[in-house]
């Protein structure tokens, strides 16, 4: 019986040779051993003469290692000698797939080579490079913003003073308070914490001022001027105030300035009249302190799709917001509602809020028409109420029952809530045909606990023509910043104007239609930026 190395040289000897001046080896590392064989044997059918042993006559060696670096020190250790030639080429596999399929030696160039560890490091570098670049982009809608990022000691101060700008009201006050913003967006952004005033050199964002808190917050590890902020009272009853929904900066300056400070003063002083979503917003203060989880938002939305299924089917509710950017909670739901017909999703809110009400579920609202003329998606603005859209919505106080959340949270539903693909499309987005098991006793009635078993939350609806769905689940998810960066680099770097109904093109005057966010992006020349990372 022929032992294999017998067999071997019989091999090698019954094809001719084509090509004497190559000496073929092939490593047998992560190769199987009949495989190898195998290798060996298709070789020297094509007249390429094979080594069974490494030699420093080989000429080629062939590896299914990744480096020329990898293969030598395999190499050494298996031969304990050096015997590689210095002229040999360490190739990688496709040099030998493609001499096999073209029947010829290939001739050697660097896409055959194997590379060289220096150049694989070279190579990470660069893309790291390109992640770097990435991270500083002049618009925060380039950049990729984690929820959980490496820079929230200095975000935390920024904000701080974003929002005290914001308290104090005037027009130069709102550019300085998204000059905090546009800073804290940037650094949110950056792969690594700040360690030195080098970090944020590159960043174009970031101000005289914001350096100066960025140094302080990095000599003593935390800002003067935060400090007194924090503790100041009017920043104290401002943030107090601005809490009560109903209430902006203007408002609840003037009853600062009135002498109020406590919200016990704002329910009993005479000279206040509280409008009716102050008087809610007082009313029900507390609980909307509390934040909304996502196992109450997702049941939430369960229960919805069952109210809505005995409306009409085929019908798409999504949660957008903050949850969809990968939250753990939030201040409040944003449903976005759509139908798969144009044209359908009219009066579907009427008759769900209708429902509701008869349900004693809902505290308090405030409803709009749907009021879009294409004329005004057609021009840019960039004050605070552009970024307001004119579909049809209704913004509310719910009563969430915590029998409801448990009833409805028992559902196969709700995995698909962060599924951001079938989010582009109503149509493939769980529909109201999808069947909530949490109420097959068919019971609606939810009791009312007399040790009050509920709780206000906030919760916006918001009604869209599929058409639009693309558009209006971009603008709904946010946040606030990306739809600011968003829409200020379309104006200014393509003369087009994004709002949550479309992308106007003025220099082709024509709307660009789209029917997933990823089209958008394209629309917009931008690289497709995940839901969760539009943190900023
Ligand atoms: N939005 C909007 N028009 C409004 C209100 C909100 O287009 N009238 C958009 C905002 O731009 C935001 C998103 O809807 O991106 C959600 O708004 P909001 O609920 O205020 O903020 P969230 O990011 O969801 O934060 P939170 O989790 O605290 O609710
Ligand atoms: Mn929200
Ligand atoms: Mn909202």
């Amino acid at each position: 019986m022929a032992t294999p190395a017998k067999r071997r040289k019989g091999d090698a000897g019954r094809f001719s040779v084509k090509y004497p001046d190559i000496l073929l080896f092939i490593v047998d590392r992560n190769i199987p051993r009949v495989r190898h064989e195998h290798l060996k044997t298709i070789a020297r059918k094509k007249g390429i003469p094979v080594a069974d042993k490494l030699c420093c006559n080989v000429t080629h060696i062939v590896s299914e290692l990744e480096t020329q670096d990898k293969v030598v020190e395999v190499l050494r250790k298996q031969y304990k000698k050096d015997v590689i030639s210095e002229d040999a080429e360490i190739l990688s596999m496709r040099w030998f797939t493609t001499s096999m399929e073209e029947s010829k030696a290939m001739e050697v160039n660097d896409e055959y080579r194997l590379p060289r560890e220096q150049k694989v490091v070279q190579e990470m570098k660069e893309s790291e490079e390109v992640e770097e670049e990435l991270s500083v982009a002049k618009y925060a809608c380039q950049r990729r913003t984690p929820l959980k990022h490496f820079n929230k000691i200095f975000t935390d101060a920024l904000e701080i003073l974003e929002k005290n700008a914001d308290f104090s009201g005037g027009d130069q006050d709102y550019s300085r308070a998204l000059a905090f913003r546009r800073a804290s967006a940037s650094l949110k952004a950056l792969p690594r914490t700040v360690t030195s005033m080098k970090d944020v050199a590159k960043l174009s964002d970031i101000g005289k001022h914001c350096r100066e808190v960025i140094q302080e917050v990095l000599e003593d590890g935390h800002s003067s001027e935060i400090e007194n902020i924090l503790s100041s009272q009017w920043f104290q009853t401002m943030k107090l105030f601005t809490g009560v929904y109903g209430c902006g900066p203007v408002t609840a300056r003037k009853w600062y300035d009135m002498g109020c400070r406590t919200l016990q003063d704002l329910k009993k002083s005479e000279k206040i009249s509280l409008s009716k979503d102050q008087i809610k917003g007082l009313e029900y203060y507390d609980d909307l302190q509390v934040p909304v989880t996502k196992v109450e938002a997702e049941a939430l939305r369960n229960f919805i799709i069952e109210e809505l299924n005995q409306i009409s089917g085929e019908l798409s509710v999504l949660i957008t917001g903050g949850f969809i950017r990968g939250k753990d909670s939030g201040h409040d739901v944003d449903f976005l509602i759509s139908h798969s017909v144009e044209g359908k999703e009219q009066g579907l809110l009427n008759k769900l809020m209708s429902r509701l009400m008869e349900k004693g579920l809902i505290l308090h609202y405030n409803g709009q028409i749907n009021s879009f003329k294409e004329e005004s998606a057609k021009s840019p603005k960039h004050s605070k109420s552009s970024m307001l859209d004119q579909f049809e919505k209704c913004l509310t106080m719910f009563k969430l029952d915590s029998s409801l959340v448990e009833r409805y949270s028992r559902t196969t539903m709700s995995d698909k809530v962060a599924d951001t693909e079938s989010t582009s499309n109503p149509q493939s987005n769980a529909t109201c045909s999808a069947k909530s098991d949490a109420i097959e006793d068919g019971k609606h009635s939810l009791s009312e606990n007399k040790d009050k078993a509920w709780r206000a939350i906030r919760v916006d609806f918001v009604v869209c023509p599929s058409s639009q769905y693309a558009y209006a689940l971009l603008g709904w998810t946010g946040s606030r910043m990306f739809n600011r960066s968003i829409r200020l680099y379309s104006d200014r770097e393509l003369n087009m104007t994004l709002t949550s109904h479309g992308l106007y093109d003025k220099t082709r005057q024509r709307f660009l239609p789209a029917t997933s966010e990823r089209e958008i992006f394209d629309h917009l020349k931008l690289t497709f930026v995940d839901p969760w990372e539009r943190n900023c």
